[in-house]
């Protein structure tokens, strides 16, 4: 369902528009310029219908679209101007707005505008330039590395990248070790206009404290001894591209204020130099840590720029099948990597991924696998060549589980059985056809 940011100060006027769209969009309202900018952030809307006057400013509304432009220039506005200053429709689209639509509203012409606003920024998005993969179910990051996901949780968090890629917010990545938070930044860089720049990681918790400041600022010659010469810093070379902080949490308090007032001002000074130069670059930031906005963590205004928009990456064991998707990929890979052109898994091996509770997440499967991959026999990957003892796979005794696995198991027999036959399948199971179809609804089972 697309998504409409209904901004309007006269609150009847918002309930009434909530009101007509609300059955086919999800629909967020915002009062003022001031939280209209803050939802635009937090929602990324598809459409945002903005009134032109708000906090009592006749042309309020320009400044708004501005803002919102330099945020996502996807986004389609739709301004909503009183008759009294035709003049200002125009200045709206000429900055950026989709159209411009006079009070009182006719809800059925708002609608019309909507839809077609919908359907250019779709079009839009699947524009080559936009970097889209449309509804695939991995997301590419270059010609040869895929973020692989069928899972909604996944779906989603593509979903996610796609639309962040086209704006320039802080975005926070967060999800156990292992989930994928340094991939799912690369796509960010990847599908935005800044691939054609560096993407630089650096890892603030594997640097000594003493190093940081230097390496992320850079130096001049003679700052300090050992620098014999002029050395550029890691966000200088991110210059144009994106700069992902990894393991954030890590960052030294001192550290911490000199980069909240480089993400203030886009300006850095090399240890030891005497002048400002302005950077651009996006900031992502990482991290696997729940406590991040404790006393040992991120100082909260520096959390708070830094988590414009906060992406939490599900672990492995909350995205179903995903994992044996994500196994065959890497046995696909693992197959060229080692010769080995006839490797796959057994029907036991891909039951034992699904129980198992993979705290190492990806990395670890990864890890698994590959190991796998050289020691099984007969190109058969096995639990034994995972190492996963049916201890490890205990999931098999959490009853809900154990009872889905057997649904669905049952479910596909079944329908094996009586060639999809619905009637059939009720009659032979005893189970009434409404029930069945719900069954397999929930089982993701298609006919
Ligand atoms: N959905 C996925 N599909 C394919 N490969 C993946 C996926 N998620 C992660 N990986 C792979 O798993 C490994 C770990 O991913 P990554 O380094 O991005 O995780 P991380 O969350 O940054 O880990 P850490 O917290 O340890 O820094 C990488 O080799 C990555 O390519
Ligand atoms: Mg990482």
């Amino acid at each position: 369902m697309y998504s409409v940011l209904i901004v309007e100060d006269n609150a009847d006027l918002r309930e009434n528009m909530k009101w007509a769209l609300s059955s086919s969009y999800k629909v967020f309202e915002a009062d003022s310029a001031v939280s209209s900018i803050d939802a635009f952030k937090r929602i990324l809307p598809d459409v945002v219908l903005l009134d032109m006057g708000l906090d009592n400013i006749p042309d309020c509304g320009l400044t708004v679209i501005d803002e919102m432009m330099v945020i996502n220039r996807f986004a389609k506005i739709i301004v909503i101007t009183a008759n009294t200053t035709p003049t200002l429709g125009h200045e709206a689209v000429q900055r950026g707005a989709f159209d411009f639509f006079y009070k009182p509203i006719d809800v059925e012409q708002l609608k019309q505008i909507i839809e077609r606003a919908v359907r250019i920024k779709n079009l839009e998005q699947q524009a080559p330039a936009a970097g889209n993969t449309g509804g695939d179910p991995h997301m590419e990051i270059d010609s040869s590395i895929f973020i692989v996901g069928k899972s909604e949780v996944m779906k989603r968090v593509f979903e996610l990248i796609r639309r962040l890629s086209q704006t320039d917010v802080n975005v926070l990545i967060t999800g156990e070790s292992g989930t994928g938070k340094e991939l799912c930044a690369r796509a960010i860089h990847y599908h935005s206009n800044r691939r054609t720049n560096n993407f630089v990681p650096i890892n603030c918790g594997a640097i000594p404290e003493t190093l940081i400041e230097s390496e992320l600022f850079g130096y001049v010659k003679g700052a300090f001894t050992g620098a014999v010469a002029d050395k550029e810093g890691l966000i200088e070379s991110a210059d144009g591209g994106t700069l992902l902080l990894d393991e954030i949490g890590e960052m030294p308090k001192n550290l911490q204020v000199k980069l909240l007032r480089f993400l203030e001002d886009q300006k850095i000074q090399r240890i030891g130099g005497t002048t400002l130069k302005t950077v651009n670059v996006r900031i992502i930031a990482a991290t696997n840590r729940k406590d991040l906005k404790d006393e040992s963590g991120l100082r909260n205004d520096l959390y708070y720029r830094l988590s414009e928009f906060q992406i939490d990456l599900p672990a492995l064991r909350e995205r179903g099948d995903d994992v044996i998707h994500i196994a065959e990929s890497i046995i696909e890979r693992n197959r060229r990597r080692f010769n080995r052109p006839r490797l796959h898994l057994s029907p036991r091996a891909k039951k034992v991924l699904i129980s198992y509770s993979w705290p190492g997440n990806v990395r670890e499967l990864e890890n698994k696998l590959s190991r796998a991959s050289i020691t099984c026999i007969n190109d058969r990957i096995e639990p034994e060549d995972l190492q996963i003892s049916s201890k490890d796979a205990c999931d098999i005794f959490d009853y809900k589980k154990a009872r889905d696995a057997f649904e669905k198991e049952y479910l596909e027999s079944l329908m094996v059985k009586c060639n999809n036959n619905i009637s059939e399948a009720s009659k032979i199971s005893g189970i009434s056809r409404p029930t069945l179809y719900n069954m397999m609804k929930k089982q993701g089972i298609k006919i």
